[in-house]
C-alpha cells in the first residue's frame, strides 16, 4: 500500500484533492496533514472522514522538525503539497504569514524529503502553484509554463520563491519534483472570501457585493473538480522536474461574471430580475490589482489528455445551488470575527 501525503486538505482545492484519492484509490493510504486556519475546514470532507484509507493530521508545515519525524513515521512514496495562505487581500494587509506558511512551510517538506528518503526511486514531490506567479497580461496574450515570473503581490511572490526552491532542490539534490500552476478555482467548500462564494453570500443575506476599482480585471475561471482532475493526472503521469499550466480558457471580467450572478441568483431565489444587481458595490481597488490572468494550457491537454469537463454558465449555477443547499456549512465558517473583517475593508469608491 502507498501512502501519499496531501498538505492543505481541509481547504477549498485540497479537501476535492483528498476526496478523490480516497474514493479512487482504495490501495492508496491518504495522509491529509493540515493545522486548520481560518481556510482550514475539516467539515470539508465529513462524507470520507471514516474511511479505511484515510487518516487527518492536525500540524504546521512550518514546523521543520516535526515534518521530519512525519516522514519517518509515516514513510510517505508521495506528497501533493497543496498547503498555503492562499487569499491576495490577506498577503497585502499580513504579509509574514505568506513568508512563513509558503516558503518555510514549502522548504522544510523539501528538506524533510531529501533527507528522510532513502533513495528518490518511485518517490514524489508535487508542488502546487498558481498563475500569479507569471505577473500580470494586458488586453492580449497568455501564460505559458516558459513564461518569466513577475510576481507582484506578496502572496504570489510567496508561491513563486516556493516554486524556485522545488526547481532547485530537484537540480541540485535530484529530488523528484513536479509542479502545475492553475488559474482561478471555484466550487463548493470555498472560503467565502474569495470573489465567487463572497458574492453568492452577500447576495442571499442582501448585503453590498464588493467589486473592486471598476470590474475590469479579468481571471480565468475553472471548476474546482477539472483542477483535482489535472492533479490526479499529473502526480501520476507528469513528468519529473517538469512544470504544467492548468486553465479553464474561460476568461471572465469580474464585473460580467458577477452580472451573471447575479441573474442566477434572483432565479435561484425567486426574486425580481435585478435585485441581486442592485447590491453591486464598486468599492476602493485591490492594491497592485493585476489586470488579467490567462492560461494557455495546451502542454497539459496535449501530454496528458486533460480538458475541463464544465462549462462555466453550468458550472457557476452548480456552484451557487451547493451553497444555497448548504447553507449551516455557510454560517459555521461566517460566525465570529468574519463579518467584522468583512465589512471594514470596503471604502466605496
Ligand atoms: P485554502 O486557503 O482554501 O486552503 C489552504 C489550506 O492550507 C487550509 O486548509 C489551511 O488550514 C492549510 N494551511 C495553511 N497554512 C498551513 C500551515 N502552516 N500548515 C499546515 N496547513 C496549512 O487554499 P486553496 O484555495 O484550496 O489553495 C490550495 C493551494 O492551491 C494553495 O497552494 C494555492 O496557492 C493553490 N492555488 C489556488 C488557486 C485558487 O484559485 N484557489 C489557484 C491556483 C493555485
Ligand atoms: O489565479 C489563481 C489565484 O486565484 C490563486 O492563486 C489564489 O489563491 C486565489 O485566491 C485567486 O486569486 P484572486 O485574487 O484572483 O482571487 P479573488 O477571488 O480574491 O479575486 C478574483 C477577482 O475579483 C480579482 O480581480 C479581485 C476581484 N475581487 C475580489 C474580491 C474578494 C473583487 O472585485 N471583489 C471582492 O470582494
Amino acid at each position: 500500500m502507498k501512502t501519499i501525503l496531501i498538505t492543505g486538505g481541509a481547504g477549498f482545492i485540497g479537501s476535492h484533492v483528498v476526496r478523490r484519492f480516497v474514493k479512487k484509490y482504495p490501495d492508496y493510504k491518504i495522509v491529509n496533514l493540515d493545522n486548520l486556519t481560518y481556510a482550514g475546514n475539516l467539515a470539508n470532507l465529513r462524507d470520507i472522514e471514516n474511511e479505511p484509507n484515510y487518516e487527518f493530521v492536525k500540524a504546521d508545515i512550518t514546523a521543520g522538525e516535526l515534518m521530519k519525524a512525519l516522514f519517518k513515521k509515516y514513510r510517505f512514496d508521495g506528497v501533493i503539497h497543496l498547503a498555503a495562505e492562499s487569499h491576495v487581500d490577506r498577503s497585502i494587509s499580513s504579509p509574514m504569514e505568506f513568508i512563513y506558511a509558503n516558503i518555510l512551510g514549502t522548504v522544510n517538506l523539501l528538506n524533510a524529503a531529501r533527507v528522510i528518503w532513502e533513495d528518490y526511486t518511485d518517490k514524489r514531490f508535487y508542488h502546487i502553484s498558481t498563475d500569479e506567479v507569471y505577473g500580470s497580461l494586458g488586453a492580449t496574450g497568455f501564460f505559458y509554463e516558459d513564461t518569466a515570473y513577475d510576481p507582484r503581490s506578496p502572496y504570489s511572490a510567496s508561491k513563486a520563491s516556493s516554486d524556485h526552491l522545488v526547481r532547485a532542490y530537484n537540480h541540485t539534490y535530484g529530488l523528484p519534483t513536479v509542479i502545475s500552476n492553475c488559474s482561478n478555482n471555484y466550487g463548493p467548500f470555498q472560503f467565502p472570501e474569495k470573489l465567487i462564494p463572497l458574492a453568492i453570500h452577500n447576495i442571499k443575506n442582501n448585503k453590498l457585493v464588493p467589486v473592486y476599482g471598476k470590474g475590469e480585471n479579468i481571471r480565468d475561471w475553472l471548476y474546482v473538480e477539472d483542477h483535482a482532475n489535472a492533479i490526479d493526472l499529473i502526480y501520476h503521469e507528469g513528468k519529473i522536474a517538469e512544470t504544467y499550466n492548468i486553465g479553464g480558457h474561460n476568461e471572465w471580467k469580474n464585473i460580467d461574471l458577477i452580472q451573471l450572478l447575479c441573474e442566477i441568483m434572483d432565479r435561484k431565489l425567486k426574486r425580481s430580475a435585478g435585485t441581486s444587481a442592485n447590491l453591486i458595490t464598486y468599492v476602493k481597488d485591490r492594491a497592485g490589482h493585476d489586470l488579467r490572468y490567462a492560461i494557455d494550457s495546451a502542454k497539459i491537454q496535449r501530454e496528458l489528455a486533460w480538458k475541463p469537463s464544465l462549462q462555466f454558465a453550468e458550472g457557476l449555477e452548480k456552484t451557487v445551488e451547493w451553497y444555497l443547499a448548504n447553507e449551516e456549512w455557510m454560517k459555521n465558517v461566517t460566525t465570529g470575527d468574519y463579518q467584522k473583517y468583512y465589512d471594514k475593508q470596503y471604502t466605496k469608491r
